[in-house]
Parts: structure tokens; sequence; C-alpha cells
């Protein structure tokens, strides 16, 4: 999914968890931070608030001008740098001991994807350091509320509908991302944004792991602090 046009619409929806859980570990590790798949610079934000220099990355230009537009706003520019790269194959000079990659590992789809992101995080990870990244498992099954609405700041109504279908991979479903935008209750734009999305199974990720040098510090199923258990559908690694 390249976000093309749904990045402006990114932080409308979908209400995210992971922000005190982000702050600690901050707090635990100091920085600076890399963030891998950052999309709007929402993790980013968090640590740069936290103290930490980050920098964040994604592969896709519209969300890094919406994360662009947020650091400018918030004066952020000189604690967090924005960087154009893929997962699978990047590449910075130094080493980090925090590196975050959150709702990410969804769009490693292709056989080997997983693999190569997670030699890049151990590549990237200092001595010491922790990586966190969650993932579905196959017991996740879609809670969000199939048609949302929420207002732009230009005060539109925007609504996001869900679908999710499964395709004839295992643990590979289809996701469309339909987007109305309503200008007094007309339609005025209408975007869809398709992609498949890949789940896995905590061992499967665990082993990958293992295969890029990487061990297992805790697994939890939300970003509580809820131990894992099996039949859990999100899994959030802190690897070392
Ligand atoms: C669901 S968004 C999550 C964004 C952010 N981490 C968050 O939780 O708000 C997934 C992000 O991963 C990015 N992404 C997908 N595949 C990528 C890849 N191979 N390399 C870098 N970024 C990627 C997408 O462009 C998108 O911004």
């Amino acid at each position: 999914m390249s976000y093309e046009h749904s990045a402006r619409f990114y932080d409308l929806f979908g209400a995210r968890d992971d922000g005190d859980f982000l702050a600690e570990l901050a707090a635990r590790c100091g920085g600076p931070a890399l963030v891998a798949g950052a999309g709007t610079a929402r993790e980013a934000l968090v640590l740069a608030d936290a103290g930490l220099e980050v920098v964040a990355f994604d592969a896709s230009p519209a969300m890094l001008a919406v994360a662009a537009g947020k650091v400018a706003e918030r004066k952020l520019a000189r604690r967090v740098r924005l960087v154009r790269a893929d997962a699978r194959r990047f590449h910075f000079r130094r080493r980090f001991p925090l590196v975050v990659a959150l709702n990410v590992f969804d769009h490693f789809v292709a056989d080997g994807d997983a693999a190569a992101a997670l030699r890049n995080v151990k590549g990237h990870l200092a001595p010491g350091g922790r990586a966190v990244l969650n993932a579905n498992t196959p017991a996740w099954r879609p809670n969000v509320d199939p048609t949302e609405e929420a207002r732009t700041p230009g005060n539109r109504r925007v609504t996001r509908r869900v679908k999710f279908a499964p395709t004839t991979r295992r643990n590979v479903y289809a996701v469309e991302l339909w987007f109305d935008v309503f200008r007094r209750d007309q339609l005025v734009e209408r975007h869809l944004e398709k992609s498949d999305a890949r789940l896995f199974r905590p061992d499967e990720l665990r082993r990958l792991a293992a295969s890029a040098g990487l061990t297992v510090e805790d697994t939890y199923s939300n970003f509580a602090g809820t131990r894992f258990k099996a039949g859990d559908g999100r899994a959030v690694f802190i690897f070392k």
C-alpha cells in the first residue's frame, strides 16, 4: 500500500494506545531512536517529546510528507530526521539503542521480507539496545468498525470503510480502505487503497528474529503490558 491517497487521513482514524509504552521504552533505552515504517511520525513525535533524537524512515513519500508537516509544525526538525528508505534494505551508518517498527510487519507479505527487515533491525541495534515490533497473529480477527467517520482540519466529513477478505495464500488477507470526502453532504472525493497484509505466528517471527541474531526479551498481547498467550490476536515483541 502506497498510502498515496490516504496518508492525509491516516491520523484521523484508528486510535492508538502505544504512547505510554513508547515513552517508557524511551526512558529505559535512551536515544537516538530509529523508527522504521514511521508513517506520519506518530511514534517519532512521542520519542522526541521524551527527549530523544530520532531518525524516522518510511517507504511512502505521501506518509513522509504528512510527517514532515507535523515535525515542522512542532518545531522538532532538529530532533527528528525523516528519511525515505525501505525497511528491507535500509542502511544508516550508526547504531541505535532503540529501534521501533510498529504496524509495519503486516506489509511484509512476500517471503523473505520480514527476515530482511529483521536482519536490518539487528544490524542497526546498538549493543544492549532494544527493538520493539508488533504483528497480528493468525488468531487476529478484525475488530475495527467497518465504517468510521471523522472531520478533516478543514471540517470536511470523511468516512473510511475497511474491507478484509481472505486470499489464496495462507495467513495473507486482502485489505481495501475506501475513503469518501464530503463537502456539505456532497461526495467530492473517493479514494481506494488496496494491499495484502500478512499474519505472523509468534513462533515464526521469533525464529526469523533468532536467525537475524535477535533474542526475545518479552512478548505482550497489547501495549498495556499484558503477557502474550496462545490464541491472542496481536503480539508485541521486545527483542535485544
Ligand atoms: C500502518 S502504517 C504504520 C505507521 C506508523 N508506524 C504507525 O504505527 O502509525 C505502515 C507504514 O509502513 C510503511 N511501510 C510499508 N512497507 C514498508 C517498507 N518496506 N519500508 C518502509 N516503510 C514501509 C508504510 O508506508 C506506512 O507508512
